[in-house]
């Protein structure tokens, strides 16, 4: 068990688990963009344990690039996404894959979409470490989803609670 500021959080997904869960989505992406050099873009700050554990996982050439969003502001959401860096431009005929830590009301994916669509890419696909599928509020098509976990506050693995806990190799899920 750990204490992070008010908040305890028991040992949820073990680090090995994890692992098997990267490589089996990392198969999946290998297989399905053979020959086709896709351009992964990293949703900063949570995912950036996840991408780089992905990209280690892929045996097919790649790009990575990261973008910073943010959709809350204090504890409220604004239902606008603000940029605080921009997404990488140049993406015209490319086969984009979207790298994010966790998809929780899918507000921050739903938002992104259309602005990636706008570059005129190929393709845009979502690939994401967690699902909370109880709490999704928006049409998505997720077609690249590590795992599914219900509706709980985690943290580890890139994942933060009040920027806390980013570094855990575990996950840790918030104690009832
Ligand atoms: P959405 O826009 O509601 O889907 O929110 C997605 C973002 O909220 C994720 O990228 C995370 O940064 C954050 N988030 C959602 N659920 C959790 C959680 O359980 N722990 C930590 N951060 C979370
Ligand atoms: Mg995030």
């Amino acid at each position: 068990m750990i204490t992070v500021n008010d908040l305890q959080f028991e040992k949820f997904i073990s680090e090995a688990e994890i692992k098997k869960c990267v490589a089996e989505v990392a198969a999946k992406i290998n297989h399905d963009y053979a020959g086709k050099v896709p351009v992964l873009i990293g949703i900063l700050n949570g995912a950036f344990v996840f991408a780089a554990d992905l990209v280690r996982e892929l045996t097919i050439d790649h790009e990575i690039h990261f973008a910073k969003f943010s959709s809350y502001e204090g504890t409220e959401t604004t239902g606008q996404v603000k940029q605080l860096i921009g997404l990488p431009q140049g993406l015209e005929g490319r086969n984009v894959i979207i790298v994010e830590d966790i998809i929780d009301t899918g507000t921050t994916m739903y938002n992104l979409l259309p602005q990636i669509q706008a570059q005129g890419v190929r393709s845009v696909e979502i690939c994401t470490m967690l699902l909370k599928p109880g709490k999704l509020q928006v049409p998505l098509n997720i077609k690249y989803c590590a795992k599914e976990i219900p509706n709980a506050f985690i943290l580890g693995y890139g994942l933060d609670y009040d920027n806390l806990g980013r570094g855990y190799k575990d996950i840790y899920v918030v104690k009832s």
